[in-house]
């Protein structure tokens, strides 16, 4: 049985159709990516798979149950878990406060929440900022407490909205390293991801979404050299340095 089915999903936003009739599917362990220019139906897409929207139309299946009128901190407790690409930790709560609001999805304990929120702090590098107040970090510390809030919540599948948008190079790379050990661990990632060095080089798979309709779906090599998506969103530019 596969992880993930998602069987002819759509939704619409008054007259703009933000995800039309898509279809796909993952398996146990894998690292897919979901690329497309602005507005393509991405983050809708998220949305949808984590109980955020009601899709009009199609069915979402998560370790073979549908997640039909499921609440998100249900299919949370599932094993499906997602970051926010405008992330908003509670800003007064210390950086181990905010952790402990997501590993308490898998605890009634305080105390064992507590301690599962250092494990994940300490794993992503944050554990030094512990009892910082959440808004006082960078946008890099933001991100990385973002992926620790919802690692914390222990997924099997993990959903990551822009978790590199706006970092440097080297603070890229450090998310990178980070993800490729969840995923070692057996976590899922479905990677939505405008950084294309980061997203080519942690995908199994790429699928590419152009006004809410996939247009391209294959190893990332392939995607990269689809004339449709270099059309549609990668350029002449992109196809330039590729090929360096
Ligand atoms: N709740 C909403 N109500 C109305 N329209 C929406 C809503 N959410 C998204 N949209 C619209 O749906 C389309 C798809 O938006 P979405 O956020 O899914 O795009 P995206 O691919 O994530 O883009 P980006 O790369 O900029 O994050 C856009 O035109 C957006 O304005
Ligand atoms: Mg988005």
């Amino acid at each position: 049985m596969s992880l993930l089915e998602v069987r002819a999903v759509a939704k619409r936003f008054g007259g703009l159709q933000a995800v039309s009739d898509l279809t796909f599917g993952m398996a146990d362990g894998e690292v897919l990516g979901l690329i497309g220019p602005n507005g393509a139906g991405k983050t809708t897409v998220f949305n949808l798979l984590s109980g955020f929207l009601a899709a009009d139309a199609g069915e979402i299946l998560f370790r073979g149950r549908s997640l039909r009128g499921l609440r998100p901190h249900q299919i949370c407790h599932l094993g499906l878990t997602r970051t926010f690409q405008i992330v908003r930790p509670f800003p007064h709560l210390s950086v181990l406060e905010n952790v402990k609001v997501g590993a308490l999805a898998r605890t009634a304990s305080a105390r064992d929440a507590a301690a599962r929120a250092r494990r994940v702090l300490e794993e992503i590098g944050l554990l030094a900022k512990a009892e910082v107040p959440a808004g006082e970090l960078t946008l890099a510390e933001r991100k990385r407490l973002e992926l620790a809030r919802a690692l914390a919540t222990e997924p099997v599948l993990l959903l990551l909205d822009e978790v590199m948008a706006g970092l440097t190079a080297a603070e890229t790379e450090r998310i990178v390293e980070l993800v490729r050990a969840i995923n070692r661990r057996g976590v899922a990632v479905l990677l939505i991801e405008h950084v294309m060095r980061a997203v080519m080089s942690l995908s199994e798979r790429i699928i590419v979404l152009n006004y809410g309709e996939r247009i391209a779906e294959g190893p990332p090599a392939v995607i990269a050299n689809d004339p449709r998506v270099i059309e549609a969103y990668l350029g002449e530019e992109y196809v330039g340095a590729a090929q360096g």
